[in-house]
């Protein structure tokens, strides 16, 4: 089952477990991880679930789309590897597959994940 480890604002690491299939919002959601609000359910619609992605992984990332790309604008200290984590779907491959993490909030989230 795939994994994803959250480091949160406090700099502590949260490690879950995630259905493949689910987005890595609903698996911080499902695991109470803080800071992940998710206000629109994950429609792409409130930059609340706006995330830092782990430097290792962007790459491996599917590209960000138009309406996150718009969506992104209204979140506050966008970086290169921001992204709204409704809309990275988890696969059981060594991806983090497309459809698919950063917050109104200006606090620093970051994650990785990795497959077992
Ligand atoms: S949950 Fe609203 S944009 Fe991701």
């Amino acid at each position: 089952m795939p994994q994803i480890t959250f480091i949160i604002f406090d700099g502590s690491r949260r490690t879950v477990d995630v259905k493949s299939g689910d987005s890595v919002m609903q698996a911080a959601i499902k695991n109470n991880v803080p800071g992940i609000d998710a206000d629109c359910g994950g429609a792409c619609a409130c930059a609340t679930c706006h995330v830092y992605v782990d430097q290792a992984w962007v790459e491996r990332l599917a590209p960000i789309g138009e309406m996150e790309a718009a969506m992104l604008d209204f979140a506050q200290v966008v970086l290169p590897n921001s992204r709204l984590s409704c809309q990275l779907e988890v696969t059981e491959g060594p991806e983090i597959g497309p459809t698919h993490p950063q917050r109104r909030t200006v606090l620093p989230r970051c994650f990785d994940s990795s497959t077992t």
